[in-house]
């Protein structure tokens, strides 16, 4: 059974309980008002043939008292049967008008009055007086009859008009349902990054909006592992290949099991080095993307001298920097208070962002390293900041920088370098938190860019 079908019948059945309900209530309360009512009529007769006897009595007309119960009897069916004993001194005359009824064995009357004469106590009538019930009860039936017929027709349209409508709400809260059903055979079916159109501000809303999300988020994964398999294979096969022709080289500059141009032979061998170092950094750095998602990325803190690191880290890419045409300097303070950090990782933080400032500064450009010390919850703190006036970034790339494998469209430009793999800043994140501080980017397209960190002082 559909969820529609499912709503339908149930908001229809709901709806039809409880006018069922409010219905059988207002028939009870309608038969207990119409048995009130019934009640009040007896009484009515009773009065009124009262009434009438002392008028007779006053005017001395026993006939006119039989006639005027007769009438009463006939506007008033319900009373049934009275019997009339007109007593003048010692005279007693007796009437009966109406039918007894048939269980009438003993002639005893429901209702027994005793009228007298206030002017003349001999003379007396008394009125014994039955009123059928049955008569009532059929009346209170019958209108109680006629006033269910009627609600029985104006629920059986009304729920007509439930079902109707039920259905309708149900189909209008079950197409977005439809619709997203559809399109995630679609994503299902390998089409990434389909959305459904569709806004309204309730769970249904929110609901698509999630789905939208997550589709979003799909072909942003696809995207990410296009790059990823593209990257893996460019930085292990460009060193590989790079190895491999070198080493050919210099296996044809080898003569009789020595090198025929030692000087030559060292380049090679430097080259290859090069390449060497780079596999490597490569699969460290994946190690470490790995160690992340462990949760294992620790860090060993001592105090130690940021300054000291920060100097090692540019005088290692002194001479990348000037075959660049790149001005590269560390501005920081040597007489910085210390850091609580761990070197070897505070120093891996700083390639990555020099590195990266190296990679996206054209020739003639600027990098630096900079410092200041600030305070925050009653701890002093020490941002280190790594500037180039570099190709910089737009506002897009900076929201995915701290993703794996996320690159940016500038690395699409060409860059000084490597292209990279997008690894480099998710480690410096994760190691920087290990420190406990935090780290953020500032850039501009064209004007260039900041990394900054935090890292506690001593
Ligand atoms: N200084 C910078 N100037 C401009 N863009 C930058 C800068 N630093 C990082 N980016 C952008 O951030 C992206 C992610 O940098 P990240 O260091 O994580 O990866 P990568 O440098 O591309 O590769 P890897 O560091 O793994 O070799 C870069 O591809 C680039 O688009
Ligand atoms: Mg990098």
């Amino acid at each position: 059974m559909t969820i529609r079908t499912k709503l339908t019948v149930s908001v229809t059945l709901l709806f039809a309980v409880a006018l069922s309900t409010l219905g059988l209530i207002f028939i009870r309360l309608e038969r207990a008002q119409l048995e009130l009512q019934a009640g009040e009529d007896a009484r009515i007769i009773v009065s009124t043939v009262d009434r009438a006897a002392r008028d007779a009595l006053v005017q001395r007309d026993d006939l006119l008292l039989l006639s005027y119960i007769k009438f009463l009897q006939q506007e008033f069916p319900g009373l049934s049967f009275v019997d009339v004993s007109w007593t003048d001194g010692e005279r007693t005359r007796t009437h009966h008008i109406g039918r007894p009824r048939e269980d009438d064995v003993d002639a005893k009357r429901e209702q027994i009055l005793k009228v007298k004469d206030p002017s003349d106590p001999a003379r007396v009538v008394t009125l014994g007086i039955d009123i059928d019930e049955a008569y009532f009860k059929a009346q209170v039936d019958a209108r109680v009859g006629r006033v269910t017929r009627d609600l029985m027709r104006l629920f059986g349209i009304a729920i007509l008009v439930a079902a109707v409508f039920s259905d309708w709400f149900a189909r209008s809260l079950t197409r977005p349902l439809a619709a997203l059903s559809e399109v995630a055979g679609e994503i299902g079916r390998g089409k990434l990054g389909v959305r459904l159109e569709w806004k309204s501000n309730d769970e249904v809303g929110s609901l698509v909006q999630g789905f939208n999300q997550m589709s979003q988020r799909l072909e942003e994964l696809d995207a990410m592992k296009r790059d990823f398999v593209s990257a893996v294979t460019h930085e292990l096969r460009s060193p590989l290949g790079a190895i491999e022709s070198f080493l050919n080289l210099m296996a044809a500059k080898m003569v009789g099991g020595r090198p025929s141009d030692p000087a030559q032979f060292q380049a090679y061998f430097d080259r290859i080095k090069t390449n060497v170092g780079r596999l490597s950094g490569f699969i460290n750095d994946l190690l470490d993307v790995a160690k992340i998602e462990r949760g294992k990325m620790e860090c060993t803190l001592r105090t130690m001298r940021l300054q000291d690191v920060a100097g090692d880290v540019v005088q290692f890419f002194e001479a990348k920097a000037k075959e660049q045409g790149v001005t590269l300097q560390t501005r920081l303070d040597p007489n910085l208070s210390p850091v609580q950090g761990d070197p070897e990782r505070l120093r891996q933080v700083i390639v990555n962002l020099v590195s990266n400032a190296l990679k996206f500064t054209p020739k003639g450009g600027a990098v630096w390293i900079q410092a200041e010390q600030f305070r925050e919850n009653g701890g002093r703190f020490l941002e280190v900041a790594v500037v180039d006036n570099g190709r910089g970034m737009d506002e897009d790339d900076q929201k995915r920088l701290f993703q794996k494998f996320a690159q940016g469209k500038n690395t699409n430009e060409r860059v000084a370098g490597h292209r990279g793999t997008g690894l480099g800043l998710v480690i410096v994140k994760s190691i920087v938190e290990a420190h406990g501080g935090k780290v953020g980017v500032k850039s501009q397209v064209g004007k260039g860019t900041q990394f900054h960190f935090s890292v506690r002082m001593s």
